[in-house]
This record gives C-alpha cells, structure tokens and sequence, in this order.
C-alpha cells in the first residue's frame, strides 16, 4: 500500500504541471483531495494494514497531501495572474461610451412652496424657527390665550397623547416658545414653517398639513407693518399686480385679527372659477399679537407690539400650481408627483 501510495504521489506531481486553468486546477483539487478523491480513498484503507505500518503511511500520505496543497496553491496564484493579464489584454472597455440613463426625483410641490416662502421671507429680514411636533397644551393653546375651556379650541379638532401632550394644531406654539426665550429682547422676526395635525380629511384638508407662522415683535408694530409685508409677499409669491385685502376676523391670540385675501391671480380680479366670482382668494390668518400673549411670554403690551400670521402651505400649492384635491399630495402616486419639476 505504500507503494500505490508512492505511485499516487509520482502521478500527481506529473498531472499537476500540466493543468492549464483554474478550472483544471479546480477538478484535480477534487480528483485527489476531495471527499471521493484518490487520495483520501487510500488513507481510508489504512486501517487494513498491520498496526506497525500504520504511522509510517500516515506520515508519508500527510506529506503528500501537504506538498499537492502547497503545489496547487502556487499554480493556482500563476494560473489566476497568467488569466487575468489575457483578459485585460483582449477585454477592451470604451470608457466613453454614454452611461445608463437614470431619471432624477423632483420635488414635492410642498418642498417647493415651501423654499420659496422662506426665501422670500429671509429677503424680508427674517430668520427661521423650527419647533416640536410634539406640543404641550400650554404652547398649543394657553400660551396662546386659548384657555382650558375657550370654545376656539373646538376650531381645532386635536390628537392628544395625553391630556397634557399632543400633536401640534399649528405652529403658532412658536410664537410663545420664542418669546419666552427671547424677552425682553427686541426685535423677534421670525418665520416657523412645519408640519402641524388635526383629525380632519377631505379636498381640503388632511390630517397632517404644513404652515408657516410668523412673528414679528417690535416697538411701533402696526397694522400697516402687517400690510407692507404681506402686500409683498403676496406679489412675490403670486405675481406683480396682485393686491391684498384684509377683513375683520377672530383668533385669540390676536386683537385685532384679521383674514388676509389676495386679488384672484387667475381673473384678475374680474371673477372665475377659481376665486368663486369674487375677485378675491383667502390666504392666510393674521393680526396684531394679542396683550395677553405678549405679557404672558415676557412682554409689556405698552411697550412693545407684534404681528403674526400662519398660513397654510397645502392651500398655497393647491392654488399655485393648480390643484384640486389636497390629499393627492400625499398618495406618493408618481403621475402626480412627476409633473412638478423646476
Ligand atoms: N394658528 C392659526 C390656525 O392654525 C393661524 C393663524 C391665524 C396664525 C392668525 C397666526 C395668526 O399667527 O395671527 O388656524
């Protein structure tokens, strides 16, 4: 047995100068080493001879296993180096060649009002605010002269968490939230555009919406303050002719309030569809910060005064780019989203 076992070893040696590819290398591997392989078949008769002879032929087969691993191991290593020089001599890549066309996103009607907003607000001289989502009832409606038991919050129908903690029903919290950072510290300018919640779903409304909300706290404040800014947003945003409106309104947090329209940017103001025959197009809520608020947040209503207003981004989108339901923004259908490209 030692004797086929020296032939085995003489065979191999001479089979393995001649393999010429991986492949080759790979089968030789398995004729010998393998599981069913020659020499693993002989080692498995070992126990057939005499005891004496048994450590001497498992030597001599272990040294013949090492040295074919070792030797193919090595051809192995020239046979892969020898392949991969061929292929890059006969493969040839044209790297000019065009690449794969890929389709770019666009962005969501709701990202692209929204930049603009902001971008025509920090050219008014304001800073943006962000706040939680999350919301105490006190920043949500008590520090906002909303109390526990003020009708107005039935205007906002509420997610609560808890009886303390729920989803913000505007971004208005901001208003108090930024006060009582900043008093008595003059001016506050801000814009705090966001995400807020209410259980409330149909053309017009969802149940997770974007505003953006404004403060602005001063001495000398006024109405026409309010006007001058919105006038020029509103012609910014909805082009140069456009004229603002302002009619008496209520918000608690505001005296006096008002709601603020635009002359329809579709007619003109002559009357369509659009702005239902009158001329006009509602856009947003505003008004001069309400006493209370201020002297709450750290202000004194004598000294000092402020505007706000909160808009509804949906409603901006809806008008600018012609939309007619607002729950189609947030179906993620691609036939809807594609058409917004800038
Ligand atoms: N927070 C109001 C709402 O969500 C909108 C609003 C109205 C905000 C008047 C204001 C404001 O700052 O002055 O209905």
């Amino acid at each position: 047995m030692l004797k086929s076992l020296m032939e085995l070893r003489e065979e191999a040696v001479e089979q393995l100068k001649q393999l010429q590819s991986s492949q080759e290398l790979n089968d030789f591997k398995v004729a010998y080493l393998g599981k069913k392989g020659k020499l693993t078949t002989i080692l498995r008769q070992m126990g057939k001879l005499p005891m004496e002879d048994r450590p001497k032929f498992g030597q001599v087969a272990n040294e013949i296993r090492q040295t074919l691993e070792e030797n193919l191991a090595l051809a192995l290593k020239i046979l892969s180096q020898k392949e991969q020089t061929v292929k890059l001599q006969s493969e040839k890549i044209d790297i000019t060649l065009p690449g794969y066309p890929f389709s770019a996103g666009t962005m969501h009607p709701i990202t692209l009002v929204l930049r603009e907003i902001k971008e025509i607000f920090i050219g008014l001289g304001f800073t943006i605010a962000e706040g939680p989502e999350i919301e105490t009832d006190y920043y949500d409606f008590q520090a906002l002269n909303i109390p526990l038991d003020h009708p107005a919050r039935e205007m906002q129908d509420t997610f609560y968490i808890t009886e303390d903690l729920l989803l913000r029903t505007h971004t208005s919290p901001m208003q108090a939230r930024t006060m009582e950072v900043m008093a008595p510290n003059l001016p506050i300018k801000i814009i705090v555009p966001g995400k807020a919640y209410r259980r409330d779903e149909d053309a017009t409304h969802t149940p997770m919406f974007h505003q953006v909300e404004c403060l602005y706290v001063d001495k000398n404040v006024s109405l026409a303050t309010l006007k001058g800014i919105l006038l020029s947003f509103a012609r910014q945003m909805f082009g140069p002719d456009r004229e603002i409106r302002l009619r008496p309104s209520f918000f608690s947090f505001t005296e006096p309030s008002v709601e603020v329209d635009i002359s329809c940017f579709n007619c003109g103001g002559k009357g369509c569809h659009l702005c239902k025959q009158s001329g006009w197009i509602e856009i947003l809520g505003a008004g001069l910060v309400h006493p209370n608020v201020l002297r709450m947040n750290g202000y004194d209503p004598e000294e000092v005064s402020g505007l706000a207003f909160g808009m509804g981004v949906e409603r901006i989108a809806m008008l600018k780019f012609g939309i007619d339901d607002m729950r189609q923004m947030f179906q993620n259908d691609l036939r809807f989203l594609n058409q917004f490209r800038v």
